[in-house]
């Protein structure tokens, strides 16, 4: 069976644009790939974080996957701090990949402003852990946002380099992007993404805001110039509403325009509005069921299946570096 791997950072808000560009996904691929989801903790710290609000965060999200659909009984889902080798591949991974390389990441220029020389070194080298989060697993597919698709290419790259100079070792992984929700765009200024970091709070749908925020928030949301109600990525604010309603309707784009046809820039907001609200009342429920026993079971039995895959990996390539493990105390255990 082919393996997936994901993951998301448990900070600020987790909104709309992740479900649609990534969660809902991974719900969809469980079924045909042996998955594993990530709480990635060690990617939240890159950017400072109140450490009680982060330990809260983390398990917030593993609520929020859980309501999404991810299926404990079906896929591994774990803390990536829980399992020490991510953090141990990241750093020989940190030994082959270039400077240039990373300071070429759009995320990278985009996070670190203008202050490029005094930021931490672990935003410079965030794409690297994430590609250690990829490869230990051997994974083939990874769902994401529209955003990480460089982070994947340079996964790639490290991937085909380490093999040609050490010996086939890791699986060189693709990207799945959606079709449909890949870019899920800002209520506020439709030139930039829905994100987690953004200042202008009317930008984004939570995930767990409730029905006023969001009617408020869609009926705030930005609109193009003129009043055709139809998917044009000339216009990108209205085809951002149209793609949120299609989506969370199950509908396909021209069921879309023929439902808008005629009705004004009023009606569609109310109308993706209610659809969010149908959508978001049934999933927070979900996430308010999960009480901490069962989220500890479950995020203890994530890693210890994780960490299970994740060491094999790493014998191989430190045997391969010449960083023989055979002293490692532990080595025997697995
Ligand atoms: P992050 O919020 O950075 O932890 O992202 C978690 C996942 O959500 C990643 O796969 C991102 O690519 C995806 N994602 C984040 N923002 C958006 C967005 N505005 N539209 C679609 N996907 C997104
Ligand atoms: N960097 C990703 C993001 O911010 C999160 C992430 C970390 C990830 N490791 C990953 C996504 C591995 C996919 C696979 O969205």
């Amino acid at each position: 069976m082919k393996r997936i791997f994901s993951g998301a950072q448990p900070t600020g808000n987790i909104h709309l644009g992740n479900y649609l560009g990534a969660l809902r996904n991974w719900v969809e691929l469980q079924r045909e790939y042996e998955s594993l989801f990530c709480i990635v903790n060690l990617h939240a710290i890159t950017l400072p974080q109140d450490p009680q609000a982060l330990a809260q965060k983390t398990r917030d999200l593993a609520r929020l996957y859980l309501a999404s659909g991810i299926d404990p009984q079906v896929s591994i889902i774990y803390v990536q701090s829980d399992v020490s080798e991510h953090a141990e591949l990241a750093w020989i991974l940190n030994c082959v990949t270039r400077i240039s390389e990373l300071e070429r990441m759009t995320q990278f220029k985009d996070k670190a402003g203008k202050q490029r020389e005094g930021v931490g070194a672990g935003l410079l080298n965030y794409p690297v852990l994430m590609a250690s989060d990829i490869l230990l697993f051997q994974t083939d597919l990874v769902p994401i946002g529209q955003d990480q698709k460089q982070h994947l290419e340079l996964t790639r790259d490290l991937a085909l380099r380490f093999n040609r100079d050490y010996g086939e070792t890791f699986r060189v992984p693709d990207a799945f992007i959606p079709q449909a929700g890949a870019k899920v765009l800002s209520l506020s200024d439709p030139a930039k993404k829905m994100s987690k970091s953004d200042a202008d709070a009317n930008g984004s749908i939570n995930l767990m805001d409730d029905a006023d925020a969001v009617r408020r928030k869609f009926k705030r949301a930005v609109t193009d110039s003129g009043t055709a109600i139809t998917f044009d990525e000339t216009r990108p604010a209205i085809t951002n509403l149209l793609t949120i309603y299609q989506i969370l309707t199950g509908q396909t784009t021209l069921e879309v325009e023929q439902h808008f046809a005629g009705k004004g820039y009023a009606a569609l907001k109310s109308e993706v509005a209610d659809a969010t609200i149908d959508f978001l009342r049934p999933l927070q429920e979900r996430v308010r069921g999960y009480g901490d026993e069962e989220l500890d079971r479950i995020l203890a039995g994530g890693s210890e299946r994780a960490r299970h895959i994740a060491r094999a990996t790493l014998d191989d390539v430190m045997q391969r570096l010449g960083l023989d493990g055979t002293r490692r105390p532990n080595r025997a255990r697995e």
